[in-house]
């Protein structure tokens, strides 16, 4: 009994633990939910209206995940670059050399011309909706508008207290994590902001946005040394940039949306 007892225990540590503890290499589920949740917030009554018909009544913080949960099936492989943008520190977007297989601008640029085409069948206004939901999250994570040398922080490897991880995972999901709150209570606990202030964030074009990411990327590629430890600190410092970058994905993506379904 007791050697059965410590063959169970053995069989976790070595492969149960380990697949918990796996980094999803994507801003998180919570992130994504969030900025789903706090653009309904955001979205006129029309928009609202034809979003229901499209989504038969499933919520952006529901779909906000897809573009992540179809990275599994190899039909979509063609999808894997519009997740993320890489630029040297010194290019804009308007500039850059662009990824042949698209990128999140030129993604994000697709989903918008499904869903304005009346031509469109409702099954790709519905993928492309959910992909444009994602996308738009995406576009709001730093370490995905980062450098191509190092795959958006993916091979700057640290550790987030304890455990080895890399500098992008901190990102999308570490401190997230860390923070302990749902989703709805992130959208619920977000800093008030002026009807001026959503239309200085609503301004401005994807190209603009991504930009404007690309800098707090150059920031947050400042932030930590390769094989440092992070953790209370880092969190302390850092976290603040994390909930307003949900809170600015959440108000332009219901910008976006408003736009498309007016
Ligand atoms: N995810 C996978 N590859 C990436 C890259 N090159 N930049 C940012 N995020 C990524
Ligand atoms: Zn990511
Ligand atoms: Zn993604």
């Amino acid at each position: 009994m007791k050697t059965y007892k410590s063959i169970l225990i053995l069989v976790a540590f070595v492969f149960v633990l380990p697949v918990l503890n796996a980094s999803n290499p994507f801003w998180g589920v919570t992130g994504h939910r969030t900025i789903g949740k706090i653009a309904e917030d955001y979205l006129s009554s029309k928009a609202k209206r034809k979003i229901e018909e499209l989504l038969d009544g499933q919520s952006l913080a529901l779909v906000s995940t897809f573009g992540d949960d179809i990275k599994s099936d190899k039909r979509y492989n063609e999808f894997y670059t519009w997740h993320y943008i890489n630029m040297p520190f010194d290019v804009k977007y308007e500039d850059s050399e662009k990824n042949e297989n698209g990128d999140l601008v030129s993604g994000i640029e697709k989903c918008k011309q499904v869903l304005l085409d009346k031509n469109s069948k409702k099954e790709d206004k519905v993928f492309y909706l959910k992909l444009l939901v994602h996308l738009i999250g995406d576009l709001h994570q730093p370490m995905h508008v980062g450098r191509s040398e190092d795959k958006g922080g993916n091979d700057i490897q640290v550790r987030w207290f304890n455990d080895g991880t890399n500098l992008h995972s901190v990102w999308d999901s570490k401190m997230i994590e860390h923070y302990n709150m749902t989703f709805t209570e992130l959208a619920g606990n977000t800093d008030k902001i002026s009807k001026e202030q959503i239309k200085y964030l609503q301004n401005g074009t994807v190209a603009d946005w991504a930009n404007e990411t690309q800098q707090l990327a150059i920031k947050v590629y400042g932030s930590a040394e390769v094989g440092e430890k992070l953790g209370y600190n880092y969190m302390y410092t850092n976290f603040e940039l994390v909930r307003s970058q949900l809170q600015v994905g959440g108000v332009r993506l219901a910008q976006v949306l408003n736009t498309i379904f007016s």
